[in-house]
């Protein structure tokens, strides 16, 4: 019994520690596909988020989810409004004429009156909100495929 009792604790001595060992690692796996999975877009920012906000309660409708003119009202509108999301057009206007257009509206800046001025619906700081989202509509846009 006693033999026996011996044989255990050295079977469990030279067992445990064997069991402990952390095997290595396996050799870091290299998955070529990964590199190909598109990226997402990093977060948008605390002030662009509200923007966001505005821009999917008030702009919509007519200006699109992306800002591309195809907001389920653009039908209806003549011009219809310009894709917002087009690098050339976001190049050619500065934040001030951007916020100066939706604060006065279409009528306002020389341009169609069906787009509604926002100046008394929306404070200074919501529309530089939308300022800021409009400039990151560019970088949402989807890749052409
Ligand atoms: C009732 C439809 C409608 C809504 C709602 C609307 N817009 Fe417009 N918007 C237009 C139309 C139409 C034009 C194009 C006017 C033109 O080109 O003559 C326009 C033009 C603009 C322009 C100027 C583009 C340029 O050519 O300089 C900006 C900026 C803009 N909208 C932002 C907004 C924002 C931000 C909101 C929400 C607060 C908004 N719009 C809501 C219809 C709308």
């Amino acid at each position: 019994m006693r033999f026996r009792t011996a044989t255990l604790a050295l079977f469990v001595f030279l067992l445990v520690p064997g069991a402990c060992v952390r095997k290595p690692a396996p050799a870091a796996a290299k998955t070529p596909a990964a590199a190909k999975t598109p990226v997402a877009p990093p977060p948008l920012r605390y002030e662009v988020r509200l923007g966001k906000v505005t821009f999917t309660h008030y702009c919509q409708t007519c200006h699109g989810e992306s800002g591309a003119g195809d907001g389920f009202n653009a039908f209806n509108l003549d011009p219809h409004p310009r894709d917002l999301s087009d690098p050339e057009f976001q190049k050619k206007k500065s934040d001030a004429e951007l916020a100066d257009a939706i604060q006065r509206g279409g009528a306002g800046v020389g341009l169609s009156a069906l787009m509604p001025p926002w100046g008394h619906t929306l404070s200074a700081r919501q529309i530089d909100e939308l300022v800021l989202y409009l400039r990151t509509l560019p970088t949402l846009r989807k890749p052409a495929s």
